[in-house]
């Protein structure tokens, strides 16, 4: 603990003396979540995180999260720096969705709009009408079937359903997911609700259909962290990345924060609800990221500018 307090001390001092900025998302290491707080960052969802950066006066923002976060952050404002802890920090979503493939994917369904979560890479967003996040995405394709628009929807297969079935709009998905979330199971979620009768069920929509049907709510992160403060329940189930519990144990410390089984017998296992990606930030290579002023991350200007579009027109309606 003393060990991480020099180390963050360090961190913050560094921050200082480049005039940097800290946006971490909820999944990091608490410390980088405390410090972004400390240093005058911020912590949120991934909507927040890009809105913070593209406002931020800051000219070097440091993203402490995967590697989409930093690409949006930089696609928004090509003229700041920024620094990860390390450009390794992927996603399976991003991984899961080639530009080749999702390009001729768009070009045989030229009649769709084209909807992508954040978690892609720029140049899947260089191909798309319309960035979401899980905080807007219902809200979004609501507006879009509205329209009489039918939606190409990628590359998350499990938000993809939810929004359909919660909107009634024409989707054509893509068939990826996240390896974390895919991980919760319904049947032992149902068992763990009936051990925990008075608890309520915090759901984020990356999450198979068996365990979104037992929700009570349904939201991104920064949503279900509000659940928690504005909740009258002493307990709570929560299926998403367990590194949400950091934020949500300091807003709410006297609720009672159960994670949600993933593994077949219906036991909790620390290691598995947790983002082999979002963990490999900390506090080091944070530190070693903003002495050297690298990894730095970059967007080929033709890929950036394409790319923008989609993300200023989610930023924009969600304004
Ligand atoms: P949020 O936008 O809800 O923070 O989700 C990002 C993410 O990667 C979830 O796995
Ligand atoms: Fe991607 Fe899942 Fe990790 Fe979020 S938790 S960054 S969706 S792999």
């Amino acid at each position: 603990a003393q060990e991480a307090q020099t180390l963050k001390a360090q961190a913050a001092e560094l921050l200082r003396a480049k005039g940097a900025v800290l946006v971490a998302h909820y999944y990091v290491d608490g410390h980088l979540q405390d410090l972004a707080l400390e240093t005058g960052g911020c912590v949120s969802d991934s909507l927040e995180m890009a809105r913070f950066g593209r406002q931020h006066a800051a000219q070097t923002l440091v993203v402490a999260g995967v590697r989409f976060m930093g690409e949006t952050a930089k696609i928004l404002s090509p003229e700041k720096t920024v620094l990860m802890p390390t450009l390794e920090a992927t996603c399976s979503l991003d991984l899961g969705c080639p530009v080749d493939d999702f390009a001729a994917f768009c070009d045989a369904h030229p009649d769709r709009q084209v909807v992508v979560y954040a978690n892609t890479s720029a140049a899947v967003k260089a191909r798309a009408d319309w960035m979401v996040t899980s905080s807007c995405a219902l809200e979004i394709v609501s507006h879009l079937k509205a329209q009489g628009q039918k939606v190409l929807w990628a590359p998350d297969r499990h938000l993809g359903r939810y929004i359909q079935e919660q909107t009634g709009a024409d989707m054509l998905m893509w068939q990826g997911d996240c390896i974390v979330h895919n991980e919760f199971k319904g049947l032992e979620l149902q068992l763990l609700k009936e051990q925990h009768p008075g608890a309520l069920v915090l759901v984020h929509p990356e999450s198979p259909r068996a365990v979104v049907e037992l929700a009570d709510v349904v939201g991104s992160t920064s949503a279900l962290i509000k659940a928690v403060v504005e909740g009258t329940q002493q307990d709570y189930i929560v299926a998403t990345d367990n590194g949400i519990l950091h934020r949500m144990r300091q807003l709410a410390p006297g609720k009672k924060l159960i994670e949600a089984p993933t593994a077949g017998n219906g036991a909790t296992c620390k290691s598995c609800a947790h983002c082999p990606w979002m963990a490999m930030n900390g506090l080091r290579n944070l530190i070693a990221a903003l002495q050297s002023n690298s990894p730095q991350v970059q967007v080929e200007e033709a890929i950036r500018s394409r790319a923008e579009g989609c993300i200023t027109r989610m930023l924009d309606f969600t304004a």
